[in-house]
């Protein structure tokens, strides 16, 4: 009999006899799932926990001042924002390979924290209390996926489970690894974070990276997130938020189509709508969304987003496609 308030109590439990007396660090990325296990550990450990917040360049509009403004006023903990963008965008110049992006996406992810860390222990070295431990927000589904469950393939290498390169400096803290994404939104509302950080949709490790199809440049980046901020405004003005379980925007930097906008032909990129609905992220349906609404976000793109000339939904159910495009 599943109930949220004894998953808290057993996980607190558990996280304490994990930690002792140690220093903890969590890395928010602005999702449901580090909040969440942030949140858990900070009642389980207190002051114990430092979260830090890395800027890999690959976030959409706005998402660094919601962690930074709203996810410290509701818990109040610690936080430190690492600029990481340029250190990322040249790891990840000339890669187009799907799988080697979020293998350097991981990597380049674990080192930064190890810089953090290296930071953080000199600025506790008088308290003689380095951090020992690292939080993750990993679910069950990202576990099975990566090869870590019960004789499952590897689909897709998670950035949080199958990208930590091997000479990890941290002990790993998981509370989330044995739930689904509606079981941690449960825990997350009885911990009492806001509903807007609570309901939010998931979002990639891997960012906005694994969303341009060929090379990650920054004016791509740039392409991807004013379309990426027109679907979103566009889904909560018209209240469809809790239709979806989300709704990832993809660029495709390496297919261009013939178009004809303003004064005469133009040759630019499509950019994918793929909103879809599920219960856990292991199978998803695309979600049927009205025609007008569409036709809306298809007009405001094509007009507002620069080098973008066309709109196209993904009708793809998971399985065979997944939800993401890389
Ligand atoms: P796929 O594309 O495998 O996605 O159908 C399933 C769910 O997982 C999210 N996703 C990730 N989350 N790190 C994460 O934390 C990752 O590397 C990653 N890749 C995919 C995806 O957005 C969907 O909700």
């Amino acid at each position: 009999d599943w109930n949220s308030g004894n998953v808290i109590a057993d996980q607190v439990e558990r996280i304490r006899a994990q930690i002792g007396s140690g220093r903890v660090l969590c890395g928010l990325s602005g999702g449901v799932d580090s909040a969440v296990a942030a949140a858990l550990v900070h009642k389980a450990v207190g002051d114990q926990l430092v979260c830090v917040f890395v800027d890999h360049g690959l976030l959409r509009a706005g998402e660094r001042e919601q962690v930074e403004k709203d996810y410290v006023a509701s818990t109040g903990v610690r936080l430190v924002t690492v600029d990481a963008r340029e250190r990322f965008l040249t790891a990840l110049a000339g890669v187009t390979d799907p799988e080697q992006k979020r293998k350097i996406i991981g990597r380049e992810f674990i080192r930064t924290f190890e810089a953090a860390q290296a930071e953080l222990v000199a600025e506790f070295a008088a308290e003689g209390d380095p951090i020992r431990f690292l939080v993750q927000g990993t679910l069950y589904p990202d576990v099975v996926e990566s090869g870590g469950g019960s004789g499952t393939a590897n689909i897709k290498s998670h950035h949080n489970v199958g990208g930590l390169p091997e000479d990890l400096q941290f002990e790993l803290v998981e509370p989330l690894r044995t739930l689904f994404k509606d079981e941690v939104r449960a825990i997350g509302r009885e911990l009492g974070l806001p509903e807007e950080i609570v309901a939010r949709h998931p979002f990639p490790g891997p960012g906005l990276g694994i969303r341009i199809v060929g090379e990650v440049t920054e004016e791509r980046l740039e392409t991807l997130r004013a379309a990426d901020l027109i679907v979103r405004t566009e889904l909560t003005a018209a209240g469809l938020d809790a239709e979806i379980w989300q709704c990832p925007v993809v660029l495709l930097a390496d297919v261009r189509s013939v178009g004809v906008q303003g004064d005469g032909r133009s040759y630019g990129h499509p950019i994918v709508l793929r909103p879809v609905s599920s219960e856990d992220a292991m199978t998803a349906d695309w979600t049927r969304l009205p025609y007008e609404w569409l036709a809306r976000v298809s007009n405001r793109i094509t007009n507002e987003v620069a080098g973008v000339n066309r709109v196209v939904l993904d009708v793809t159910s998971k399985p065979p496609g997944t939800i993401e495009w890389e």
